[in-house]
């Protein structure tokens, strides 16, 4: 098949690789992507706009920020593709919904757990609604695992939304549990008590900063995508609203190093 993805990031890229693995023509836009997706996607064809790669992709797999998913949706459905599209991102079943009822029949859900997928075994991309079949036997070869699940259109998507709510919900816990010992003098005895009553939490405070600083722009649209989840399902959004700001406060360290946590510290208490 010709499948275009959208966009080639760290995970998009690992994505269009296990598609060119199953035998698949992987196309890509190079209009308004910066120099490292074009270093990343340089091994797939490349179309100069979308409306060039929609007039021979018969599906497409959209994985972008999440903020940016419904646009990216609406782009492609307003230039009257009716093939399969994937929403890959990491959005609300509501956002899904609204993405399903532009794009139309062609709607497949997805949720990807795991980092870029290099390495077979890693990383689950799971697909749910009534195509998600036809989703899963794209992937006959490569490093991505497939899931299909049972359930609503948008399982996929209420899915990657329970997993990330904790591991990046807690990671911006932790993050802004050391800002708050920062903030009121009492960082070293926190520090001491951890080491005696929960070993590991410092140096986990400092994985966490580092893992999360050049992430943290786009976790802020996934942290209220989830906010929005939890909202709907009759529990508490403001956890997740909380840490959405939190990593906005981040977002400036987007194009720096993984950064130390005294550096996130920085960034986190300069609005107080
Ligand atoms: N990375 C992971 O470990 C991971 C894990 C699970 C799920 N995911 C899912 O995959 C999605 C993408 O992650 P990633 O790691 O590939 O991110 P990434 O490396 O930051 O790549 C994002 C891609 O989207 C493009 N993009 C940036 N702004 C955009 C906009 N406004 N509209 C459309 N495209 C835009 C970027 O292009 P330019 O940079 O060229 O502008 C880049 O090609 C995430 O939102 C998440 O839902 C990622």
């Amino acid at each position: 098949m010709r499948i275009g993805v959208l966009h080639p990031g760290e995970m998009g890229v690992s994505v269009a690789q296990a598609l060119a693995d199953s035998g698949h023509e992987v196309g890509w836009v190079r209009n308004d992507r910066s120099s490292a997706t074009q270093a990343r996607a340089a091994p797939f064809t490349g179309f100069d706009n979308l409306a060039e790669l929609l007039e021979t992709a018969q599906a497409v797999i959209s994985v972008c920020p999440p903020h940016a998913a419904e646009a990216q949706a609406r782009e492609v459905a307003a230039a009257g593709f009716a093939g399969v599209y994937v929403d890959a991102n990491a959005v609300s079943p509501a956002t899904a919904a609204r993405i399903a009822e532009v794009v139309g029949a062609g709607y497949v859900d997805a949720g990807i757990v795991g980092p870029p997928a290099l390495t077979p075994g890693t990383t689950r991309m799971y697909v749910s609604g009534p195509r998600a079949e036809e989703v899963q036997s794209w992937f006959g070869a490569g490093a991505l695992t497939v899931v299909r699940m049972a359930g609503d259109l948008t399982a996929a998507s209420a899915l990657k939304m329970a997993y990330a709510a904790y591991t990046k919900g807690s990671s911006a816990l932790l993050l802004a549990v050391n800002a708050l010992a920062e903030a009121t003098g009492v960082r070293d005895v926190l520090a001491q008590e951890w080491a005696i009553s929960q070993p590991g939490l410092s140096k986990r405070s400092e994985r966490t900063a580092a893992a999360t600083s050049r992430k943290a722009w786009r976790f802020a649209g996934e942290m209220q995508e989830i906010s929005q989840t939890f909202s709907e399902a009759g529990l508490p959004g403001e956890f997740h609203a909380g840490a959405a700001q939190l990593y906005e406060r981040m977002a400036g360290l987007k194009d720096l190093p993984a950064a130390e946590l005294e550096l996130v510290l920085q960034h986190l208490l300069e609005d107080l």
